[in-house]
């Protein structure tokens, strides 16, 4: 037990000795502040780590995960990392980030009670139902969860261009673009599914805010 937790103590040690032999400068530069370009809403799924997969370092990504990727308009963490990205840092790219194999998905998909978390799955829930169509028709379970991922993914990038935090980014000309990518956690790849928004007109316009 002690060895497991003091292992991650160790391992630190042994990183700020690796960074300073290659920068003396390292740390300092960093705590000056940051100008991440990225916002990365993930899963929490500990395979899928934003930095990791996409080979960016410290101060290049604000980040915020949860399970499955969902951009859920009461959260009140999300918003105000949203906000904090958008409105302060000035982020030019959000990046929803869903995976295939995601442990919510595949919770979502089933009936069985589970806690808790039935209450944040029922989301994921709402966009099988706007989906179902499609869904329902895919005989294949793995196939039809794959594709739930994905329209899981454009759903959060709806969602996002929905919010008055990105529409008064665009509102002010300010460059932002929202993106949809699904990670394959079988082979590393990310695939873009090319669902990107970059202004109000590509959103209903039952969502336009004035
Ligand atoms: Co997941």
């Amino acid at each position: 037990m002690e060895k497991l937790y003091k292992k991650l103590l160790d391992n630190n040690k042994k990183w700020v000795k690796k960074q300073l032999a290659q920068d003396p400068q390292y740390f300092k530069n960093l705590a000056k502040g940051q100008t991440p370009e990225y916002l990365w809403i993930g899963c929490s799924d500990s395979r899928v780590h934003a930095n990791t997969i996409t080979g960016t370092d410290p101060g290049e990504m604000f980040v915020h995960r949860n399970i499955a990727n969902m951009v859920v308009h009461t959260d009140m963490n999300m918003l105000s990392v949203l906000s904090y990205a958008v409105e302060v840092l000035k982020v030019k790219h959000i990046i929803v980030c869903g995976h295939y194999g995601c442990g919510g998905i595949l919770a979502a998909m089933g009936n069985k009670q589970v806690g808790l978390i039935d209450n944040w799955l029922r989301h994921i829930k709402d966009v099988y139902r706007y989906h179902h169509k499609e869904l329902d028709a895919i005989a294949d379970e793995n196939e039809k969860a794959k594709r739930f991922v994905e329209v899981n993914v454009m759903e959060q990038v709806h969602d996002l261009g929905k919010t008055s935090i990105v529409q008064n980014a665009w509102k002010n000309k300010q460059p932002l673009h929202v993106h949809g990518w699904v990670y394959d956690i079988h082979d590393g790849i990310i695939k873009d599914l090319n669902v990107t928004f970059t202004c109000t007109k590509d959103l209903h316009s039952v969502y336009h805010l004035d």
